[in-house]
């Protein structure tokens, strides 16, 4: 019999809430009760009886000439018998009467006021619930009319009494069913708990938790949670409420904590990837009647989960109550903290509800350490070639030319880029967090200016061969651009949060190692600062290239020194486009191809300033073979010869 009752309860629950979606859509009617009408009474001396017992039968309201009484067998804990005088002042009255099973609350509303009956003492499980209405009565000229319940009509004329009857129901199941009705219905639960008055430990079937009081002198303090179901001592999160939540206006507050183990309440949409999920426990934290964001000190929150693997990542993510319409989880708000592989704690400065994102992290690499050699040495070469390539354009009679400070710009960023990357994996392990930061902004700087040097490099050989002289920008302002204009986004992302800092890479054959660089980490705003500069700024240089490389091709198609040069000059068009293109290999990083991209990927790009070099070289052997035909002009650039009518030979 008494192990019959809760799946009892739950089919009830079950069949009320389906008979109740398909008429109404909503469920929160068979919990709560509420009966409206006006009592229709004489101008003698007026009375209100109240006689209320425990036990869930039924309850009458009736009303004649000097009398409107509620009785009943409805409640929990609540017994109650009194008579009070009233003083009205017109012949009829309208009044509301309210039940809310769930507290144990009685309150008649008369007047616009709202006397209550039973006051709320705790969280009632076994209580009286989906007051059905009995047969009407005859009517009579004292009583009640206009009687409604939820708002729909039950009778019209006047009549003696309403009654109804009540089912024994589990009220705690009922709020959880409405709970699950929708992702911001959640929180009716924490608005149940603080109008029951609880203070301590709580407890429903989806969630568990403890009501705090902050008092004048609160310091801070850790909340003590219940043992909760099925979960060992140890698996229990743990809460620690700062003194900032306190709002120092008040005299005391409180603040509910929760702790749902079935996450399933909050239906995210991401449950069905199996790439990301979200822990079993969410853990709720609201203070009465106030919304609590930017707090100065933060509330810690450490889940105490099965043991998350190292190349999973893991992220605080908290509820966003802040829209009625998508309700999702959030990563902004909360820093993560790793303490180990089955501990990780929460710092949020705002209240609502929190759990862990856990994710696949980025696909491990493959080979990551042929990679890193290959990487180093490309790294190196281009370093020595790059300063080569300065001392070089250093040079007395080569300073003065147009090209020059193209060819110093694009050395110099490349040299910085190799700079940067060969030494961010050793100041990953070495520095701090915050040194790392400006690390990563300034390999970020380096690879953008690159890319603009890259850029500037091309149109500078587009113009040459396309317009026959050097396009005439003072060199100040070829700086600007190479230099500046990269600055830009840079200075702006170095400003903003989530951005720069320590990015692990896992290698395939050890992802309990990952390799460490400071770098754009792995945030959502950060992959966006990727899109926005890296991709779109390499798209811009590819599109570019190849669009002037077309306009060229066309144009010097029929002159006579095309033919005879054509190999140094597809060679030298080759070595620029190289530039943009290797890093073009970027976006080709899926599938089956993805071990010879990142090959490839590796070895072109970590040896850019050494084909630098070896361009500058070709440009300049062809300058001098030029040079012999045409020994007055200097100045003038290796394609300027080259296109002159007359030839060497
Ligand atoms: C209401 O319940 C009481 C107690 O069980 C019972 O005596 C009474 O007849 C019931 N009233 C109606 C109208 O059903
Ligand atoms: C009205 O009802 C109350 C109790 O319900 C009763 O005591 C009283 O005598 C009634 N008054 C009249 C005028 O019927
Ligand atoms: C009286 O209480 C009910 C529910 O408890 C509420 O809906 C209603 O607005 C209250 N009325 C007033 C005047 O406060
Ligand atoms: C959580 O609740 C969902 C739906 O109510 C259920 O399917 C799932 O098995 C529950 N998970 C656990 C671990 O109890």
């Amino acid at each position: 019999m008494e192990t019959n009752q809760p799946i009892r309860w739950r089919l009830g629950v079950m069949m009320v809430c389906l008979l109740r979606l398909l008429s109404s859509g909503s469920c929160e009617r068979d919990r709560d009760f509420k009966m409206c009408g006006t009592w229709r009474h004489g101008n003698g001396s007026l009375t209100l009886i109240y006689d209320l017992k425990k036990g869930c039968d039924n309850i009458t309201i009736s009303a004649n000439q000097s009398c409107l009484s509620v009785q009943g067998h409805i409640t929990g804990q609540c017994d109650i018998s009194m008579k009070l005088g009233l003083n009205l002042s017109k012949a009829e009255t309208p009044f509301c009467v309210y039940w809310e099973p769930l507290l144990d609350q009685l309150t008649l509303e008369m007047e616009g006021k709202n006397q209550t009956l039973c006051p709320p003492s705790g969280l009632y499980d076994t209580c009286c619930t989906g007051l059905s209405h009995g047969p009407n009565l005859p009517p009579a000229p004292y009583g009640i009319f206009d009687a409604m319940t939820h708002g729909d009509p039950i009778g019209s004329l006047t009549q003696p009494a309403y009654t109804f009857h009540g089912e024994k129901t589990s009220c705690k199941e009922l709020l959880c069913a409405e709970a699950r009705q929708g992702s911001n219905h959640i929180n009716i639960i924490e608005d149940a708990t603080f109008r029951s008055r609880v203070l301590g430990e709580w407890e429903l079937p989806c969630v568990q938790g403890s009501v705090l009081e902050m008092k004048e002198d609160f310091q801070g303090s850790s909340v003590n949670l219940p043992a909760l179901q099925g979960l060992s001592i140890e698996k229990k999160p743990s809460i620690y409420l700062p003194s900032c939540l306190k709002d120092p206006g008040r005299s005391k507050a409180r603040v509910v904590c929760s702790v749902f183990t079935n996450s399933s309440l909050f239906n995210p949409k991401m449950t069905d990837r199996n790439d990301i999920r979200i822990l079993e426990h969410v853990v709720g934290i609201t203070v009465e009647n106030e919304v609590k964001n930017n707090l100065p000190e933060p509330v810690r929150i450490t889940f105490h989960h099965d043991v998350i693997s190292v190349n999973h990542s893991r992220t605080c993510v908290s509820w966003d109550t802040r829209t009625d319409t998508s309700v999702h989880w959030r990563r902004d708000g909360c820093k993560t903290n790793e303490s180990s592989l089955e501990v990780t704690t929460c710092h949020c400065n705002h209240l609502t509800y929190f759990t862990i994102l856990v994710e696949l992290k980025s696909r491990p690499v493959r080979h990551l350490l042929s990679l890193t050699i290959i990487t180093y040495l490309g790294c190196a070469a281009s370093m020595v070639s790059c300063v080569a390539l300065l001392i070089f354009l250093t040079k007395q009679r080569r300073a003065k030319e147009t090209s020059a400070p193209v060819h110093r710009g694009l050395a110099t960023s490349l040299f910085c880029l190799n700079f940067f990357f060969f030494f961010t994996g050793t100041l990953a392990n070495v520095v701090g967090a915050e040194l790392c930061k400006i690390v990563g902004a300034a390999l970020h700087y380096s690879l953008l200016a690159s890319f603009s040097w890259m850029a500037l490099e091309v149109f500078h050989t587009f113009w040459l061969v396309y317009m026959v002289f050097s396009p005439s920008l003072k060199t100040y302002m070829w700086y600007l651009i190479g230099f500046g204009v990269p600055a830009i986004p840079v200075v702006v992302l170095f400003t903003m949060p989530d951005i720069y800092g320590v990015r692990q890479v896992i290698p395939m054959d050890d992802v309990s190692n990952p390799y460490k660089m400071c770098w754009l980490v792995t945030s959502d705003s950060a992959l966006i600062a990727h899109y926005l500069t890296n991709l779109s700024f390499l798209t811009l240089v590819v599109l570019s290239g190849l669009l002037m490389l077309g306009l060229v091709m066309k144009k010097i198609q029929n002159r006579p020194e095309w033919k005879k040069n054509r190999v140094a000059f597809l060679s030298i068009w080759g070595l620029s486009c190289l530039f943009g293109t290797t890093w073009g290999l970027g976006f080709l990083d899926f599938g089956p191809l993805s071990d010879v991209i990142h090959f490839s990927f590796c070895i072109l790009n970590s040896f850019q300033g050494f084909f630098l070099m070896l361009r500058f070289y070709i440009l300049n052997k062809m300058r001098k073979q030029s040079d012999c035909s045409s020994q007055g002009s200097s100045t003038g650039s290796a394609r300027q010869h080259m296109l002159q009518e007359k030839t060497c030979s």
